[in-house]
Order: structure tokens, then C-alpha cells, then sequence
């Protein structure tokens, strides 16, 4: 495991060894089984080319109305809980008591991508985000506090945990381009992205 900053995004490569994210990967697709992924409108009306579903109270949601917290599924079911082997991590990571009450999933088939973005939709941003990704490897790009301006790119690989946090809790970042190919994890090809997050 090695670890890095890149403006102040905490970036632990290599921090899942396979066998957890063997055990990560079964308890995603039980997650997916009971609320499957969708793809949202982002609330210009384009569909995102990332296919998404969420675990916990919360899930993350957009349409034309914006981007939103709901606490169901568009099916109108409730969210499964959040797993135990993808809490253990927040654990491992975040001081103190709190724990996430979203984790949001993110496929990422060959050609998909996530714009550069803030994540701004919580209610207190004193907790950080903490992402893991899991298959093909995702080039992702970190910005600045406010639009525009130089970025810098890292390739996220399978295992690799970022916690996003403290003054960097706001900084813009998106996912450029898929390594398609560069995992032998997920059968069918892809990334997956978690993020854990505190909604409320
Ligand atoms: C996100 O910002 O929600 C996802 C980041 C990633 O896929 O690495
Ligand atoms: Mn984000």
C-alpha cells in the first residue's frame, strides 16, 4: 500500500488487498440484486453515461427537478443497508462514532464518464466522502474549490480507497476515461465506484 495527497485528497493505492474486494464485489452485487441500478437524467435532460443505485437511508438521485437525496429507490422500495465489509472501511478511516448513511454505487461501463463536480449535496460538510474503486482502472481528475483552473489526474486502480475530506471536502472532481480491460475483477468488464457519504 502506498500512500498519497494530491491536494489534499487522501489517496490510498493498493489499501484492498483481492480478497476483500472479492468479499466488497459480493456484497455490491447483493446491493444491485435488491435495488438495480438505473441511469438518472442529470436536470438538463441528458442521461449520465454512469449507471447508478445506492445502499443505505439515503440514495442519490437526479432528474429534471436536480440533484437530490431520496430515501427510495425509483422502484419505491427502500435502499438496502449499507454492507458491513464496505462499513469497515469508513471505520478503518474516519475518527469517531459517525458513520455514513449513503453509499452510493457508480458503474462505469467502457465509454462512461463523470464530469468534473462538487459533491454538495450533504447537509454538514466536516465529514469527508470516502470512495473505493473496484475493477478497471478510472483516470480521475481533481480540480480546484472552484470551476475551472489547472487539475490534476491520478488513474485510480481496483483496491485503491480516497478520502475526501477537510479543506479538499468541496474541491471539484470527475472521472475522465475507463482503462478498459485493466481488471480481471469484474467479469463482464468495468469500474465500480463507491462513495460513502453523511446525507443528514
Ligand atoms: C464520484 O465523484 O461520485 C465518483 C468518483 C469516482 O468514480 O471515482
Ligand atoms: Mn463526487
Amino acid at each position: 500500500m502506498t500512500r498519497l495527497t494530491i491536494r489534499g485528497f487522501d489517496i490510498r493505492k493498493g489499501y484492498l488487498d483481492a480478497e476483500r474486494q472479492g468479499q466488497i464485489l459480493t456484497a455490491v452485487r447483493s446491493v444491485v440484486r435488491a435495488a438495480p441500478m438505473f441511469s438518472p437524467q442529470t436536470p438538463f435532460g441528458k442521461p449520465m453515461s454512469v449507471r447508478m443505485t445506492s445502499a443505505g437511508r439515503y440514495g442519490w438521485f437526479s432528474d429534471a427537478s436536480g440533484y437530490r437525496y431520496v430515501d427510495r429507490h425509483p422502484r419505491g422500495t427502500e435502499w438496502p443497508a449499507i454492507p458491513e465489509s464496505v462499513l469497515a472501511i469508513w471505520s478503518e478511516l474516519v475518527p469517531g462514532p459517525q458513520r455514513p448513511d449513503c453509499c452510493l454505487v457508480n458503474y462505469y461501463e467502457d465509454r462512461a464518464r463523470m464530469g468534473l463536480h462538487q459533491d454538495r449535496d450533504e447537509a454538514d460538510f466536516s465529514w469527508p466522502v470516502v470512495s473505493v474503486s473496484l475493477g478497471d482502472d478510472g483516470l480521475f481528475r481533481i480540480g480546484n474549490l472552484t470551476r475551472g483552473g489547472k487539475t490534476e489526474s491520478i488513474w485510480l486502480e481496483s483496491g485503491d480507497v480516497v478520502v475526501m475530506g477537510g479543506a479538499a471536502r468541496l474541491t471539484y472532481h470527475g472521472v475522465d476515461r475507463i482503462r478498459a480491460g485493466s481488471s480481471t475483477l469484474l467479469t463482464g468488464g468495468g469500474r465500480i465506484n463507491l462513495t460513502m457519504r453523511v446525507v443528514d
